[in-house]
């Protein structure tokens, strides 16, 4: 299997909070059919760097046939992506992974003899409140109503933009900040009473652990979506370098543990399959 890697143009990096840029990439083939939750491989220029760099989809500008990607600069790979200006060419693949699966949420919403809307709770930690964007805007057009709580160390970003699409939005800071919840995305939902139908989260590891055990106290496990991230390699199922174990359940009712790829199995599964 061989992916096919295009040469794009950026059309726009900017710096959205310290270390933090958002890139738009002019990408007509993928702009049309990428789903929140999937994620496009960066091809980095210098030799050495060999390994592509995976990023969740921010948004997508289906009439200008452009995706966004928001990222943090951690090492040599987003280093170079941050040094691209308007005009510049980047490699990329995708979109690649399974995306959040939104079948529910939409069913529910069409429901006819439905009694309240549908409540979904988008949750985000740092750069994992990017993929929420993208997420919010098809899930409240498909009808359901959406909560965002995003938590961030320090600099909130993006939070005014997911609110134009008519989202509430609850912000946290790890570090003391005016104007928003002082404290972690769980206890930011615990302060506001946040509850909901159906739940999607990404962000660090500790960080859906902590969403999965909210999850399991206020309703049903299996009502979490969650987004893992893992160290990989190719990017597309063939390295088997992301396997992770996982919880299935087999015909017998029993539960197994499966070794399952997170790029081409995910990157979102059940909150109940992980093994945390
Ligand atoms: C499915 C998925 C979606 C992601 N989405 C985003 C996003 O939207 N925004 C964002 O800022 N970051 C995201 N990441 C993490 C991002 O891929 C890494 O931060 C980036 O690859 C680091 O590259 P680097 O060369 O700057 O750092 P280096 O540390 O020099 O990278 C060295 C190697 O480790 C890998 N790597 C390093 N950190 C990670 C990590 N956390 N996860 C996976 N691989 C890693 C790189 O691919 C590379 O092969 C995502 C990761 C995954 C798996
Ligand atoms: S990174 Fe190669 S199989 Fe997932």
């Amino acid at each position: 299997m061989k992916q096919t890697i295009i040469t794009a143009d950026v059309l726009d990096n900017t710096e959205i909070a310290p270390g933090i840029f958002r890139m738009g990439i002019h990408y007509p083939e993928a702009a049309d059919r990428v789903r929140p939750g999937q994620f496009f491989n960066i091809y980095p220029d210098a030799d050495r760097l060999i390994l592509p760099r995976p990023f969740g989809v921010h948004a997508a500008d289906r009439r200008e046939q452009v995706i966004y990607l928001i990222y943090e600069v951690t090492g040599e790979g987003t280093r170079e992506m941050a040094e691209k200006s308007k005009g510049a060419k980047v490699r990329v693949s995708g979109p690649l992974g399974n995306g959040f699966d939104l079948q529910e949420a939409r069913e529910g919403a069409a429901r006819e003899n439905r009694q309240a809307p549908v409540q979904t709770v988008l949750i985000g930690g740092g750069v994992g409140t990017s993929v929420l964007q993208l997420l919010a805007e098809e899930l409240l057009a498909a009808g359901t109503e959406v909560t965002a709580v995003l938590g961030f160390r320090k600099h909130p970003f993006g939070a005014e933009e997911l609110r134009k699409t008519g989202a509430r939005v609850l912000v946290s800071t790890d570090l003391p900040q005016e104007g928003v919840y002082h404290g972690n995305v769980c206890g930011c939902m615990e302060h506001y009473g946040v509850t909901g139908d159906l739940y999607f989260a990404c962000g660090p590891r500790p960080m859906l652990k902590a969403v999965d055990e909210y999850v399991r106290t206020h309703g049903d496990d299996r009502a979490l979506q969650v987004s893992l991230e893992s160290r990989m390699a190719c990017g597309y199922g063939v390295c088997l370098g992301c396997s992770t174990p996982m919880l299935e359940e087999q015909e017998n009712g029993q539960e197994m543990i499966v070794r399952k790829r997170v790029c081409k199995d995910g990157p979102v599964f059940r909150g109940d399959e992980v093994v945390w």
